[in-house]
């Protein structure tokens, strides 16, 4: 039995954020019914690879739903999304400010139709405060939840992250809310309102650098690589660890873009690394070099240290350096491009890259499901086209039959008005 076997969630989430939430809901076995406009979550139409096909940017965030389209301006659309609610544990949005309200739907309204459900909402900056008003994407949130101002390098610009702390990132905090919420329905029979706004996310995903920012109160940051005495903020700190031990990016042979290796120089570990690699870089005695003795002096002659680790990995592959590090127990990794993890074996054989078909594109891959629950795995499904089971989810959660289907479509209730001109 899938974990969340019998949960009904009424998903209006469009773009990335709400999508990642409701999509691993589904993985662990939630009936996500997609509720759609009838011209389709935006994202379906963008960044296509294929002509006419939904996008990649759609189906790898739109796994094991259901989709209906409604149209939320037409009083019988509103009229089935009412239905809906009633038949619904959860109902989950990420619309700009305002939106269901002008739907005619406020939490309250909703907690009224269905005292049981839980509604989930993502908003840029949540629904008080003098940002409230305000629409975000990623990289605002990544900008305004303190991620962009500690990404970087010190004398460059701010940067964004690669990974999606904004959207994703704000999606896993809405799934924990969600289940949490869920948990004490079932006890009191009352649903409640969760609200995820993605600056808190990122936020709470910066932790450590507000431990930084607190420190500077008091001490320089001594595992930084370059001085902070006088900063009142957290820097950017490059590739630095960002943790207790010392950490870099190294470059390898051939020197390509991605040929570097992450290392972490812990303590426990120095010894052995430096008997290892020191009679390669001319250095023999790098184990007792008083420079590097203790982590307090590597911290301090960090730059020297990471000079002759380079030096010794100009010989070898990201892959062959790892293979010399490993059996020393020095965490590290190798920078993993994208078509590095394609081809992975570890990857593959952990199901987190998996090929699906699409009757509007063929074959194509989704990243898999990264919480590995034992007794309910997850089982992937293709992302649904537009309003493939608008006739399906009125039958069988409604109970309606075709007459009253039809009737419903001949009153606009799943279409947009013909355009006039
Ligand atoms: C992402 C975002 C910026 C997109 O902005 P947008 O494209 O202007 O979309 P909005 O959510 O503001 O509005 C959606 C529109 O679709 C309409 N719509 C949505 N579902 C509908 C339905 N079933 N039937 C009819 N209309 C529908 C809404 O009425 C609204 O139109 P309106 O402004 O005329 O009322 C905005 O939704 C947002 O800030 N969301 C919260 C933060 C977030 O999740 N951002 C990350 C996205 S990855």
């Amino acid at each position: 039995m899938e974990a969340l076997k019998g949960v009904r969630i009424l998903d209006m989430t469009h773009v990335q954020a709400g999508p990642t939430c409701s999509q691993l809901l589904a993985w662990m076995g939630a009936d996500v019914i997609k509720f759609e406009p009838p011209n389709g979550d935006a994202t379906r139409g963008q960044l296509r690879d294929v002509p006419n096909a939904d996008s990649l940017y759609f189906t790898m965030l739109n796994c094991n739903k259901r989709s209906i389209t409604v149209n939320m301006k037409n009083p019988d659309g509103k009229a089935v999304f009412v239905e809906l609610l009633k038949k619904c544990d959860i109902i989950m949005e990420n619309f700009g400010p305002g939106v269901l309200d002008r739907f005619g739907f406020t939490w309250e309204k909703i907690h009224e139709v269905n005292p049981r459900i839980v509604m989930g909402s993502i908003k840029g900056f949540g629904s008080s405060g003098p940002y409230a008003e305000f629409k975000a994407y990623e990289n605002v949130a990544q900008a305004m939840g303190g991620a962009m101002s500690t990404t970087g390098v010190p004398e460059g610009p701010p940067f964004v992250t690669g990974a999606q702390i904004g959207d994703t990132g704000t999606g896993l905090h809405l799934a924990i809310g969600l289940l949490a919420a869920l948990r004490q329905r079932d006890q009191t029979g009352q649903g409640q309102y969760v609200e995820v706004a993605m600056m808190d996310g990122v936020m709470n995903l910066c932790r450590v650098k507000w431990r930084d920012h607190q420190r500077l109160t008091r001490q320089e940051l001594s595992e930084y690589s370059r001085p902070t005495a006088g900063l009142h903020a957290t820097p950017r700190a490059g590739n630095d660890s960002g943790g207790g031990q010392l950490g870099n990016a190294i470059k390898c042979k051939p020197g390509g873009p991605d040929d570097y290796i992450y290392v972490v120089v812990q303590e426990a570990v120095w010894d052995g690394l430096a008997k290892r690699i020191g009679p390669d870089v001319g250095s023999p005695d790098l184990a007792t070099d008083a420079r590097f003795a203790k982590i307090g002096d590597r911290r301090k002659n960090q730059t020297d240290m990471w000079k002759l680790i380079e030096k010794f990995a100009a010989n070898y592959t990201k892959r062959e350096f790892m293979a010399i590090l490993n059996p020393l127990d020095v965490p590290c990794g190798p920078i993993m491009s994208t078509a590095d993890l394609a081809d992975d074996v570890h990857v593959r054989g952990r199901d987190m890259y998996v090929e699906l078909d699409h009757p509007q594109r063929g074959k194509w891959y989704n990243v898999g499901m990264p919480i590995k629950l034992s007794a309910s795995p997850a089982k992937i499904v293709r992302s649904p086209t537009l309003g493939e089971h608008t006739d399906e989810v009125l039958k069988e959660v409604l109970g309606w039959n075709d007459g009253q289907i039809a009737a419903k479509k001949q009153a606009g209730a799943f279409s947009l008005p013909p355009k006039t001109k």
